[in-house]
């Protein structure tokens, strides 16, 4: 097998279509902790290095934009050690990274509810969108008290409200406007979706967006998870053909023959 680092990574899929956007569901973590007799929270931790890499890699091939689902709407409800270990590794990477995203030109978006995030998390994402705002690199979205329900009832109920002040007619309602509502509206849907751990589901993530989107799945646990397996998830997506509920153009003698 063909091992690939970030370095090498452009080299390797040059001439391939990529994605405009990935989005990953980095999954797997509490397994790989398990795997080695150690606690879930190790698992955790050794998932920070996989995210630097992805990234890094994401930034040579010049993709447009990569969204990583680190913690969903629905995980609030482990328990409360476990919950605490990853707020907490949450802010240390955050600060740790921060300036390197920065001066990689990598512009930083959170997505998710953060009202549920203790005031001086909120502080630290907003200054991290702030200070990353004129960027033009990777759009680079992290998506965290994060669910694709709760995503859609938002952008729902802030146009019924705007209906309700008289400012929309809903009649007008359609696509454009409730996808100009969610939180990703700056972004192009993704191409290509990555799960990692070897479930098959999409667990609440980007639930409007996936609509079209490719999906692959790969037993690799999150830790686990190198430039090696971005790149084999690209060749994968590079093979599919899009149709988007239509037809592909028939060669012309089979076309004349019917
Ligand atoms: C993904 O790994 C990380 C988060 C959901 C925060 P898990 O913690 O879900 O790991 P597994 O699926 O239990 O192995
Ligand atoms: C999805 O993983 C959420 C994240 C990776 C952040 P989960 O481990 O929470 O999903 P389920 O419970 O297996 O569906
Ligand atoms: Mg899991």
């Amino acid at each position: 097998m063909e091992i690939t680092g970030p370095e090498q990574i452009a080299e390797r899929l040059q001439g391939l279509r990529l994605p405009r956007h990935v989005a990953v569901v980095m999954d797997g973590n509490g397994r790989w902790a398990k795997s080695r007799g150690e606690p879930r929270h190790a698992g955790h931790r050794a998932g920070v290095r996989s995210v630097r890499e992805l990234v890094d890699a994401a930034g040579r091939l010049e993709l447009e934009a990569l969204t990583l689902f680190a913690f969903s709407s629905e995980n609030w409800r482990r328990p409360g050690a476990e919950v605490r270990v990853l707020m907490e590794l949450f802010r240390t990477t955050l600060d740790q990274e921060l300036q390197r995203l920065h001066e990689n030109d990598v512009r930083l978006h959170f997505i998710g509810d953060r009202r549920r995030f203790d005031r001086s998390l909120q502080r630290r994402l907003t200054h991290a969108e702030e200070v990353t705002s004129a960027n033009r690199g990777l759009q680079l979205v992290i998506a965290t008290s994060y669910g694709g329900r709760w995503e859609i009832v938002e952008a729902a109920r802030r146009l019924a409200e705007e209906a309700a002040r008289g400012e929309r007619d809903p009649a007008t309602i359609d696509e454009a406007s409730l996808h100009g509502a969610l939180s990703t509206t700056h972004l192009p849907d993704p191409d290509l979706f990555i799960r990692t751990g070897g479930e098959r589901r999409v667990s609440n993530f980007l639930l409007w967006q996936l609509a079209y989107t490719e999906l692959h799945f790969t037993e690799t646990l999150w830790p686990d998870f190198r430039a090696e397996h971005l790149a084999q998830a690209i060749e994968d997506f590079a093979g599919r053909e899009r149709r988007y509920g239509g037809v592909q153009p028939e060669p012309l003698e089979s076309v004349r023959d019917a």
